[in-house]
């Protein structure tokens, strides 16, 4: 078995969460499994360093599941880890984007000065639905003047076609 055949059999299906109609795509087992925590990461630094040329400055993670893995790929890239929070979580002065999502709406901040103005960024999160979160992001990337260089999900959902929204490149690992 390859190693996203592996992680995609511990990705758990729940029907109806959390709202009826919704197939949910619960990641949390990888996280309760070392050797697929490590197969995560080392796929998605193996993915920057072989098809990105420049150097990644910046990897924003979205709050809260991009929060678990985003970190662990700046460390091994050396690059700096910057989140983008849901309203009301971030001191000092704040940028902030509206966004729809699959099962709801909600607000993202990223803090002023935390992605300077030319540097090179990675958004990343754990799926992409409709895209609303991502395009949310990619927003507050564009108001701080970093150079958005691609979006990596772990998860894209193919029947919602959210990658239609997005105006930078797009890497997903597993296909549902
Ligand atoms: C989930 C998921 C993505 C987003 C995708 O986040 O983690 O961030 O929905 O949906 P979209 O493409 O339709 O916008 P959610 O805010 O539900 O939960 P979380 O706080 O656990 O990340
Ligand atoms: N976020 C948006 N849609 C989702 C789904 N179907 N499963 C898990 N997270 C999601
Ligand atoms: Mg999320």
């Amino acid at each position: 078995m390859s190693d996203l055949e592996y992680l995609r059999s511990l990705i758990k299906a729940i029907p109806d969460f959390p709202q009826e109609g919704i197939m949910f795509r619960d990641i949390f087992p990888i996280f309760q499994d070392p050797r697929a925590i490590e197969m995560l990461v080392s796929h998605i630094v193996n993915h920057i360093n072989e098809t990105i040329k420049e150097k990644v400055d910046v990897i924003v993670g979205l709050d809260a599941r991009g929060f678990l893995f985003g970190p662990m790929v700046a460390l091994r890239l050396n690059a700096a880890f910057v989140p983008s929070r849901k309203k009301g979580k971030l001191p000092g002065e704040t940028l902030s984007a509206d966004f729809k999502k699959e099962y709801g709406v909600d607000t993202f901040e990223m803090q002023v000065g935390a992605i300077k103005s030319g540097q090179n960024v990675i958004i990343m999160d754990d799926l992409i639905a409709t895209g609303g979160t991502a395009v949310a992001a990619g927003q507050l990337v564009e108001k701080s003047g970093g150079k958005l260089l691609e979006y990596i999900f772990l998860i894209e959902l193919a029947d919602l076609n959210g990658r239609k929204n997005l105006t930078a490149p797009i890497y997903s690992m597993i296909t549902f």
